[in-house]
């Protein structure tokens, strides 16, 4: 990895962040480590399907925090990779694929550095997403990380929350839950956004010590090209109303578990999936 100085200490600090957020993340009941949430229940009801068998596939997924994900395609018998730069998040998620006796493969590093520290593996299925490529300053490089990782025919899955939700915010408002109000970019370039505090996206208490953090705004069109340029052929994007977490009050879980807009509101794309092959 050879980035500029500045997105070199951004990244850096980002690692210290998730070193941070990690043992509240595993205390927390959003991540429901004590078994109260399923692995399962964190995909979507298409994407097992997208995905396909993966019995005997090699599966590396990037970026996998605590394993919570990684562990429902071990269990799937696939042969399983996990990959993320956090020391704190990768020690967890090894301590719980041991309890749940399920074995993976996990790997710290740096998404960017993958292709060199896996040292020539080669994958059929590379998952990636909800919370991750919004941490990676230079899609082109990450897609190229992607062919890297892949053998021919290899598939990469990104199901990543979608540029309108990250553009949008609630104001509180009278009646059945707040209104969300276009307040955020969509589209990236102007640059890392810094964010700083001591509170985290799940449950749990607030960190001793406020960290910073950098994330990256990509809209759906440099996601795309980014992998297109790289080669990859993109076979589908699914844009989809649902969240496996109610991101705001006044959503409402349906019979798949997760988690929509009301009725009364308009329906818009909260979610998207995107599954690309290797020729
Ligand atoms: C929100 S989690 C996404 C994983 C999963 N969907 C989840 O919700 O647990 C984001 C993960 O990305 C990791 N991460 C961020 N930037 C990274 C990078 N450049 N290389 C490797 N891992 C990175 C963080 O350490 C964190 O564990």
């Amino acid at each position: 990895m050879d980035f500029d100085s500045t997105v070199e200490k951004q990244m850096q600090a980002n690692q210290v962040n998730w070193d941070a957020r990690t043992p509240v993340h595993v205390a927390s009941r959003f991540y429901g480590l004590d078994g109260s949430r399923p692995a399962d229940s964190w995909f979507g009801p298409f994407e097992w399907k997208d995905l396909g068998e993966l019995r005997d596939r090699d599966v590396v997924h990037l970026q996998c925090h605590l394993g919570t994900e990684t562990i429902a395609f071990a269990r799937r018998g696939a042969r399983t990779t996990g990959v993320d730069f956090s020391g704190e998040s990768i020690t967890h998620a090894r301590r719980i694929a041991q309890r749940e006796d399920v074995s993976i493969d996990y790997v710290r590093c740096n998404v960017y550095d993958a292709v060199n520290v896996l040292g020539g593996q080669r994958f059929d299925v590379i998952y990636t997403g909800k919370g991750a490529i919004c941490y990676l300053p230079d899609l082109s490089r990450w897609a190229s990380v992607v062919t890297g990782l892949l053998r021919k025919g290899g598939l990469v899955y990104l199901v990543e929350f979608h540029p309108v939700l990250q553009s949008l915010s609630p104001k509180p408002a009278l009646g059945e839950g707040p209104e969300l109000l276009l307040r955020h970019d969509y589209l990236g370039g102007r640059g890392a956004i810094e964010r700083s505090g001591t509170s985290t996206y799940t449950d749990g208490p607030e960190l001793a010590e406020a960290t910073r953090a950098y994330e990256w705004t990509h809209g759906l069109g440099e996601v795309i090209t980014a992998l297109a340029e790289a080669g990859m052929r993109i076979d589908r994007l699914r844009e989809t109303e649902l969240l496996p977490w109610p991101r705001w009050e006044h959503m409402q879980q349906d019979e798949s578990g997760w988690w929509r807009l009301p009725p009364s509101e308009p329906r818009i794309p909260l979610l998207y999936a995107l599954r690309a092959y290797k020729p």
